[in-house]
């Protein structure tokens, strides 16, 4: 699904979230803490078109590097370029099992990516373990707004005019129908950071973003 559509990702992102998305990936780097290892090795797992792994590498001061692993080899064609020449290498691999060792990232983040796992503590695990001890992980992910009269709006353009827009911008029948039904069954940030600490995480967090559109969590390894 994601490699069909992965012409239209970025534009379809942007479009639907008003531009917000940018935003969200800047606090997801903000929380990362990768000031403290500058120079470190960084994975950006289920990296789509590379648009987060590139707000990392684009840093002021950064002068590591980051590694996007997903599995759509399309979705990471796309995001070739960005970000610092030099600064992302793209890895084709499936979250759920890192070609990578044990404790050799200073830090990783995923964005809206754990939601599309098969396995989420799995994949959780396999995060927690390609990290050294102290890294930090951040997740960025989409939730439901609980506030009554803006979840309703909220609730009437998700599920009904989102949808409508992604199949006539990306012609795919069901990837922006399936975006709305994957988020309502997703857990909440209170259990997908309980989540984190069982998958050996500890100093579990979570921050509501833009009304709880969107939560961002992070724990250390
Ligand atoms: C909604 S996109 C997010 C892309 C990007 N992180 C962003 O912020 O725009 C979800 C991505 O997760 C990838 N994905 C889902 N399950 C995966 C898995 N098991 N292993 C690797 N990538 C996976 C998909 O291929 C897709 O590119």
């Amino acid at each position: 699904m994601f490699s069909a559509i992965a012409p239209r990702y970025d534009l379809l992102n942007h479009l639907l979230s008003l531009g917000i998305d940018r935003r969200w990936r800047r606090a997801a780097v903000d929380r990362l803490a990768w000031d403290a290892r500058p120079r470190g090795l960084y994975l950006d797992a289920c990296a789509g078109t590379l648009d987060l792994a590139a707000e990392l590498a684009g840093r002021r001061g950064f002068s590591g590097r980051v590694v996007g692993a997903d599995f759509a080899a399309p979705m990471l064609k796309l995001g070739a370029g960005k970000g610092r020449p030099g600064g992302i290498r793209s890895v084709a691999a499936d979250s759920l099992e890192l070609p990578f060792p044990s404790g050799c990232f200073d830090g990783a983040t995923v964005g809206f990516g754990v939601r599309n796992l098969a396995d989420l503590g799995a994949g959780l695990a396999e995060l927690a373990r390609v990290l050294r001890p102290g890294a930090r992980l951040v997740v960025l992910e989409f939730t439901t707004p609980v506030w009554p009269p803006f979840r309703a709006l909220y609730l009437f353009y998700f599920h009904r005019l989102l949808p409508l827009i992604g199949r006539a911008v990306s012609r795919h029948p069901t990837a922006y129908s399936y975006l709305p039904a994957s988020v309502s069954t997703f857990p909440a940030p209170d259990a997908l950071r309980e989540r984190l600490g069982q998958a050996g995480f500890r100093d579990c967090g979570c921050r509501l973003l833009t009304g709880g559109i969107a939560a961002l969590h992070w724990g250390t390894r």
